[in-house]
Order: structure tokens, then sequence, then C-alpha cells
């Protein structure tokens, strides 16, 4: 595999590798010293074309913890707003000797039209693009998952899936990337995914998708190993999709009483960033059973994993013993 751009391209052994790679790097990262020297010589840049926290920051952290040499390039601030094609900063990148690309785009197909372009040679990761996908965040959540729901005997979830998991993803499903991303691998993990939205949120063709579809939260709750809450995005809306936030909230909001009627095991998930109040409340967020914290800090773990795979990890010696050398 050269290249990240979605989840429907990871079969299950695919997934589990990358998975199993990532608590390798988990490892590395409660160590004292957290760098490997993998990616040293190496150049990855960042090409943001959207605003982003949790995944540009996630990102940068695991290129440095690899030891490559980083590269943040933003739209903003870029000839892009000169009005320069993805082409011509491709070309640039390219002649400057990019190694690998993670780029987020509002356009769904960027990284996927930049993969398969001769404009650049390296590999490319998709780190989300428009309403498509996002599966570094997929696989940071199903990392997530595997942990608390699947754990072995010896507490290390390493080698194991999500078979026969039941998973709800509540809210904005039409505008998401990262629901896109998640039925598709959970799917492939073995995990039985509900979506749960406003008929106006729901996607046109969500029959198809490996999943079940409903309307009703406070039937999915009782029936979760985890729940995980998405934004209404705004900033991708053109038409009013509900009466007023209110209303959205009290329907499909997971407040206190409705938390309260997840099975005692189930977790809170929500991949950022968070509208307190609106598709969660702030004592929900804040409670033992949120791992919201915890996937951002997964989130380096498994996109260590990727950029290790994708750029240099295909030999022989794991990530630890490298370490040692
Ligand atoms: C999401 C995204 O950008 O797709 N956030 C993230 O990457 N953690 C979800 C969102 O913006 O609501």
């Amino acid at each position: 595999m050269n290249h990240l751009i979605s989840t429907a391209d990871l079969s299950r052994d695919d997934a589990l590798l990358i998975l199993d790679t990532a608590e390798e790097m988990a490892q590395v990262s409660t160590r004292a010293v957290k760098k490997l020297p993998t990616l040293r010589g190496r150049t990855v840049v960042n090409l943001f074309f959207e605003d982003s926290t949790r995944t540009r920051t996630s990102f940068e952290v695991a290129e440095k913890r690899l030891s490559a040499d980083v590269i943040n390039f933003s739209a903003k601030g870029s000839s892009v707003s000169k009005g320069e094609t993805l082409k011509d900063t491709a070309l640039t990148l390219q002649a400057m000797g990019a190694d690998a690309v993670v780029i987020r785009h509002h356009a769904s197909g960027a990284p996927k039209r930049l993969a398969e372009s001769s404009w650049l040679h390296g590999s490319v990761v998709n780190a989300g693009d428009g309403t498509h996908e996002h599966p570094t965040q997929a696989l940071l959540d199903a990392f997530t998952m595997r942990r608390h729901l699947n754990p072995g005997r010896d507490g290390s979830a390493r080698g194991r899936d999500l078979d026969g998991r039941r998973i709800t993803i509540v809210g904005d499903v039409l505008h998401s990337r990262v629901a896109r991303s998640n039925v598709r691998l959970l799917h492939t993990l073995g995990a039985q995914v509900t979506l749960v939205a406003p008929p106006t949120l729901m996607p046109f063709g969500v029959e198809s998708w490996p999943c079940e579809v409903s309307y009703d939260l406070d039937a999915a709750l009782p029936k979760s190993d985890a729940v995980m809450m998405l934004r209404v995005q705004r900033e991708r809306m053109n038409a009013a999709f509900f009466p007023t936030h209110r209303e959205y909230s009290r329907r499909y909001g997971l407040d206190v009483a409705r938390a309260a009627t997840l099975p005692e095991h189930a977790v809170v998930m929500h991949p950022g960033p968070m509208v307190r109040g609106m598709e969660i409340a702030s004592e929900i967020a804040d409670s033992a059973r949120s791992t919201i914290v915890e996937q951002v800090a997964n989130g380096v773990s498994v996109r260590m994993a990727v950029l290790y795979l994708l750029l240099g990890g295909m030999t022989t010696t794991t990530p630890t013993e490298e370490q040692s050398k």
C-alpha cells in the first residue's frame, strides 16, 4: 500500500496490522524519549486547505516522533489564496522532495486525485476530504473501541477485532466524513453499526451502506456498546436542516438522562470539535465513560503507525527493536 485514501481500501488484515502497529507506537509514547529513527531524512508535508486542530497537530507530533522533517503548509497565507491550483501546489512540493503528503481538502476526492496524479511521487494520506472520508480518524476510533470493548486476557488489544460489538453513530451523518469512514472500517472489523440522525441529515442512498439506520436515539442507546456523537457541521450547510438548536438537542443530543440508559460498560465518543450543550452535554463529555481525550492521544499512535507502514516500516524489525538499534 502506497497511500491511505479510504477505509474501503483496507482489508481486515490491513486494518489489524495498522491497529497492532499503533499499539507498539503507543508504548513508544509512554517512554521518556518518545522518538524512533524510522523516518530520519524523510520529508513529510502537511497540506491543510481546511481548518483543523486535532488532526493537524496529531499528524505533526506523529511525524516528529518518527524523526521526519516536517513542513506545514496551510492554504491561508500561501499562494493558494492567490489562485494557485492543487496541481501547481503539488508540483512545488514534489520539487522540494516531499516523501509523503498529508492532505485535508474541502473537495471530496482531492487526495485521490493527488495520489493518482503524476504531480507527486510520494505517499498520500487523506486527513479529511470534504464530506467523503477521514480514514485516520476511523482508525483511531476503532483503536479506542478495541481497547475498551475487546481487550484480551492480558489487557492487550493486539490481534483483536470488534466482532459483534454494537456501535451507534449519532448526528449530522450527511456531512460527516468521520461517519463514512467509520461505517466502512467498523463493518470490516465485524462490528454492527447503527446510524441515528434526523431524516434531513441522513445521506441519500444510506440503505446501501453496511449498517442499520434509525431515527430513534432512545431506542438505540440501551443496545449500544459505544455511542459516537457527531457535530452539526454548519459550515457545510447551505439550508436549514432542522428547526432550532433546542429541537435538535432535545431529540438527538446526548444529555444526562439519555446517557443513563446506556449499558454500564458502554463508552461515549466524539471526534471533536464538540459543541457542548448541542450534540453532547458537558457532564457527559467530561464523565468517566467519555473517551474523547483518549481518542486524541490514540490519534498520535495510529498516525505514527500509518506513516511507519507507508514510508518505512515494511521491514522485519518491529518499531521497538528499531529504537534500540
Ligand atoms: C472532524 C472532521 O474534521 O471531519 N474532526 C476531526 O477531524 N477530528 C469532525 C468535525 O469537523 O466535526
